[in-house]
């Protein structure tokens, strides 16, 4: 290691053994948040790239920087059966994954004080490795995803982020302003701390760096140590660099990896930030309809730069064919295809409210559990929502939906004429078209169809 690197290397496991994070009580669990079991899922990620549903038992998932272990621990919760491997630099940090673990009674699980770059000595491949909020604390973030990519399975996926410059500028200026008053040559602590919240609560409301990066709230808090955790997080984090989606993309480029898709996609279209998507400028319908993932991601974040992490998925170049996208799918494969909801949502108190709306007739809202920044709710009729029911009783073909639906609905409200099995076949096919655009539900085609 270089003396620059290993300057860096101390002043990231000093800062991490003083405030290990996130500061979350050992007890908790994550139950309840199903957006984070969605998110911390392999099956998620594994069908956006795979278009089959996985199963997560004996698979072996990697937290890269795992922290003080919750993240490691949603891990564990949200694929049944994997084997969990926690890294860290953090020596403190790696104690308290391990008392986590304990707490819980997780013992799939090992965690090791190592950085990203030993990887290869632990001598495993990966079907799956989270990296969430460490990539941009590396001196060279390409070398961690390289590495990264030479321990993972070729089927595998890696999840990881970076800061986005663009969303986070005005922490990087207070991170500068701090740096040159010297409370950054150490390690901040207690001491440093103070200097900021002394400054922040005696700046004049109206400064814009005040203004940007400070809250009330902060000054009179009843957690302190949560406001010790957001100042080192934000105004004083060691190493902490903001990066741009070309800049992501020339590091996939350079680590040979492949993007995925954005972890919140529903949430980097381009086309939402206009009135309306009908009346879009000319010269907008054209960049948007010819414009490749890498062309219009950075269009968006010029547009909006509302994204604090650039968070994505990667993997390794596939040797297979590319898959079909479902919008051109041909009807023999939804004749034949078998539709799965998401093993997150397959919980009895989401069951209970599904069946609660179809009783009141009321819609029924998928993104109040999971919604990943999509700009608009996904509700559907409760008339419609009926059709469902049976995904929480587990996988169902295509066809068994439909004639259950035929059953429930054979007339037509207005007509009161017999509805046919194929406007039946449309009318369930576009409702799971729209619930699998978001992973709400997963289908898959048969081998032989
Ligand atoms: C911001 S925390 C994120 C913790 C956890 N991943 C989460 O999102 O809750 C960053 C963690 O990465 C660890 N870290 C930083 N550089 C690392 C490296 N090169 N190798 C392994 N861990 C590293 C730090 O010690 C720290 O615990």
């Amino acid at each position: 290691m270089q003396i620059q690197e290993s300057e860096w290397f101390d002043r990231v496991r000093q800062q991490f053994d003083y405030a290990p994070y996130p500061r979350i009580p050992l007890e908790k669990l994550p139950h309840g948040n199903y957006e984070e079991l969605f998110v911390h899922s392999l099956v998620t990620p594994y069908y956006l790239r795979h278009q089959t549903v996985v199963d997560t038992r004996g698979k072996t998932i990697l937290d890269v920087g795992c922290g003080s272990g919750y993240k490691s621990l949603i891990l564990a919760i949200a694929n049944p059966g994997a084997h969990i491997v926690g890294i860290d630099v953090s020596s403190k940090s790696v104690e308290l994954s391990r008392l986590r673990f304990q707490v819980h009674g997780f013992t799939d699980a090992e965690f090791h004080t190592l950085s990203v770059e030993e990887l290869p000595q632990l001598g495993m491949q990966f079907d799956y490795i989270n990296c969430d909020e460490v990539l941009y604390l590396l001196p060279n973030p390409t070398v961690g995803l390289q590495i990264m990519g030479s321990v993972l399975k070729p089927t595998g996926i890696i999840r990881t982020n970076l800061h986005s410059y663009l969303q986070r500028d005005v922490f990087y200026r207070a991170q500068d302003l701090f740096r040159m008053m010297g409370l950054m040559d150490g390690n901040p602590e207690e001491f440093e701390i103070d200097i900021v919240r002394e400054t922040m609560a005696s700046l004049k409301d109206d400064v814009l760096l005040k203004k940007q990066t400070w809250a009330p709230k902060f000054e009179v808090s009843e957690d302190p140590e949560a406001v010790v955790s957001e100042i080192l997080m934000n105004h004083l984090f060691q190493e902490d660099k903001g990066y741009t989606v070309p800049q992501l993309f020339e590091m996939l480029n350079a680590s040979k990896l492949e993007l995925i898709t954005m972890l919140d996609w529903q949430s980097w279209n381009v086309a939402d930030l206009f009135e309306t998507s009908d009346g879009l400028p000319k010269v907008w319908q054209a960049i948007l309809t010819c414009g490749s993932t890498a062309e219009t991601l950075p269009i968006y974040e010029l547009f909006q730069p509302n994204h604090r992490l650039l968070d994505f998925w990667c993997g390794l170049p596939l040797q297979t064919q590319p898959l079909v996208p479902i919008d051109q799918w041909e009807q023999s494969n939804w004749q034949n295809c078998t539709v799965h909801l998401h093993p997150q949502l397959q919980v009895e108190a989401i069951k209970a409210q599904l069946m609660q709306c179809i009783d009141t007739s009321t819609a029924f809202d998928f993104s109040r559990y999971v919604n990943l920044s999509a700009p608009a709710p996904v509700s559907i009729d409760s008339h419609i929502a009926i059709a469902l029911l049976p995904l929480w009783d587990g996988p169902q073909p295509m066809q068994a939906l439909v004639e259950r639906y035929q059953t429930i609905c054979p007339l037509h409200p207005i007509t009161l004429q017999p509805v046919s099995i194929d406007a039946t076949f449309s009318k369930i096919k576009q409702l799971i078209q729209q619930l699998a655009q978001f992973c709400y539900v997963l289908i898959e085609r048969s081998l032989n169809p």
